[in-house]
């Protein structure tokens, strides 16, 4: 008898590009120092837009496959919000408006992993920046310059725990 493969842990999210993930950086460091806690670092930084955890690697072929069906109209998102969650004690990055686009392309996914009997979690979509995990409430915190994003691609993430933390992995990419 073979032993089970071990489960992938993954999730689909928005990537930033290089000046976006440069400029949410700064803020990460900026609110980690009135806010203390940890900040995401640069290359982590992300968007999620489904989170689904452990995936059999036997589906992953599949899971591809459902993914590609979706389609993107490319949109600009602006950050220009920011905020603290009280109950998980993570401060944020987000837009004041949140573009149709954007929106549209979470219900395609969703409705294309459900289609493929992918589990998600299946809460309404909050699109935010975690940027510091464990932070204080209470701070004053940075002011927020708006960053514009053009998206026009969504990625598959495996999620790798290592020494320090989560790592993240792009599987795959679709425009
Ligand atoms: P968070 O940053 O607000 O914690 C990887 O964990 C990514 O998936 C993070 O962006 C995390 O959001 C998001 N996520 C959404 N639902 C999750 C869940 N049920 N468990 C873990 N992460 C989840």
């Amino acid at each position: 008898m073979t032993a089970a493969a071990k489960p992938l842990r993954l999730f689909f999210a928005l990537w930033p590009d290089d000046a976006v993930r440069a400029a949410l950086t700064g803020r990460a460091v900026a609110i980690q120092r009135v806010a203390g806690g940890r900040a995401t670092r640069a290359e982590s930084i992300h968007l999620t837009l489904a989170f689904l955890g452990d995936v059999d690697p036997g589906r992953l072929d599949a899971l591809k496959s459902a993914a590609a069906e979706v389609s993107l109209q490319p949109f600009d998102l602006v950050l220009d919000d920011a905020g603290y969650w009280k109950h998980n004690r993570i401060a944020w990055a987000g837009a004041t408006q949140v573009p149709a686009a954007l929106d549209r392309l979470v219900a395609g996914l969703r409705a294309a992993l459900a289609g493929g009997q992918f589990a998600f979690d299946p809460k309404p979509f909050v699109p935010h920046l975690t940027l510091v995990r464990k932070a204080r409430g209470g701070s004053a915190m940075p002011a927020v310059v708006p960053v514009r994003w053009r998206v026009s691609d969504f990625v598959l993430v495996r999620s790798v725990i290592g020494p320090e933390g989560s790592n993240y992995l792009v599987e795959a990419r679709w425009r």
